[in-house]
């Protein structure tokens, strides 16, 4: 039966890994996969989670089923983190919501969930966006278009061309916003240009689906939920994407959230039992572990305090680095300004170089980032900037 297969090539972000292992050269520069990285190179486990382990280790008495929704602290810990203590849509009993595998497995009984309310319905996402976005959404059966939102001409969003096309997105479709810290680009929205988009929403009537995954990674915990609580407070329905795997660091026990904002309570119920039957139809229930991590520190005021400094601890070094590469691009006399890194937010940036000079700093560099000229700005080190900033400017 497999014989009408064809081999499908390597992704194109975790397909990067394998080729950076293989390769022999000891000076060789991983800036491809979104993990978080310390200045040896490393991926630590944060001390919250740390704490929390022994925690869960010592007050974990079985390992029977945890209920279809997941882990009830984890839920409530997140919705707060989310939307925000004071939240009308929390406070009105609005939001339906499920722990899911990873912030993928959140996208995609997302989409799901919207094909089972309109098989017809389209999802506009950014162009670019994160490239298992497409998969995600797509093979649920949905259909994608896209709305323009960078211009690598000039390093910047191109806000009046989005907004020109979000004003003919129909009453009931989709439209995919990143939260924060904008995969793949770092470019982000202004407080007012959110603001504008949900002028829009108002207007035409679709719906917006808020992935977030780097929460706190872009200015702050609170001040990069702005989008999404504007949303939510401002409109009937808002469907939400939320990842830990960055700022809690669980990337390999896939912990995320599924939400709904819906219009009424009763309504709350419908969609919460038709989430969790999807769920149901396609993984049952979700993993414990990473969820039950999260529960432990966002519902424990010391350690919520200890996990927050570690996610500004990440934020600030991040920031740190790009101003870095900026400084030794422009000291190692590269004839493009870069300016622009320093203005991006989150773990990633897009350098606006071309494919072909991409690969040629692969191939003659060992330096590995996506062929879309996306950096994960928390692979450079002080240990590599000197090199990096060398073999980038060889190929400008
Ligand atoms: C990334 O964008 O590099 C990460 O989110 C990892 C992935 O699954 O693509």
């Amino acid at each position: 039966m497999f014989e009408v297969l064809p081999k499908i090539p390597a992704d194109p972000i975790l397909g990067l890994s394998a080729a950076y292992k293989a390769d022999p050269n000891p000076n060789k520069i991983d800036l491809g996969v979104g993990v978080y990285k310390d200045e040896n190179g490393n991926t630590p486990i944060l001390d919250s989670v740390i704490k929390a382990q022994s925690v869960l280790l010592e007050s974990e008495i079985s390992k029977t089923y945890i209920t279809p929704q997941g882990v009830p602290g984890f839920i409530t810990g997140m919705l707060t983190l989310l939307l925000g203590k004071e939240s009308k849509a929390l406070l009105s009993n609005r939001v339906a919501a499920v722990q899911s595998p990873g912030g993928c497995g959140a996208l995609r009984i997302l989409a799901e969930l919207i094909k089972r309310c309109n098989s017809d319905t389209t999802v506009w996402v950014s162009d670019p966006t994160w490239a298992n976005h497409i998969p995600l959404i797509g093979d649920a059966g949905l259909n994608i278009e896209t709305y323009p939102y960078f211009d690598k001409s000039t390093a910047s969003i191109k806000f009046d061309e989005m907004v020109d096309c979000l004003k003919q997105v129909k009453k009931g479709d989709v439209v995919l916003l990143h939260g924060c810290c904008h995969n793949p680009t770092g470019a982000d929205l202004t407080n007012e240009q959110w603001d504008e988009v949900l002028r829009i929403a108002q207007q035409t009537g679709f719906i917006p689906f808020i992935d977030t995954a780097y929460q706190g990674f872009g200015d702050g915990l609170e001040e990069d939920a702005y989008g999404l609580r504007l949303m939510a407070e401002n409109l009937p329905e808002v469907i939400i994407a939320a990842s830990c795997s960055k700022n809690f660091g669980l990337y390999r026990e896939r912990v995320g959230l599924a939400a709904m904002i819906t219009s009424d309570a009763a309504m709350r119920d419908i969609v919460q039992s038709q989430i969790q039957s999807v769920a149901r139809g396609i993984y049952s229930m979700p993993p414990s572990y990473g969820g039950a991590l999260v529960d432990i520190i966002l519902n424990n005021e010391a350690l919520k305090a200890q996990w927050t400094n570690e996610v500004n601890e990440m934020r600030t070094r991040m920031q740190t680095l790009r101003q870095l590469l900026v400084d030794k691009l422009a000291e190692n006399g590269a004839s493009k300004d870069f300016s622009f890194v320093t203005q991006q937010k989150g773990m990633f940036s897009f350098l606006c170089i071309s494919p072909e000079q991409v690969k040629k700093v692969r191939d003659e560099h060992s330096v590995y980032f996506v062929d879309s000229s996306r950096v994960n700005i928390a692979g450079i080190s002080r240990g590599n900037v000197d090199a990096l900033a060398k073999a980038l400017v060889s190929v400008l």
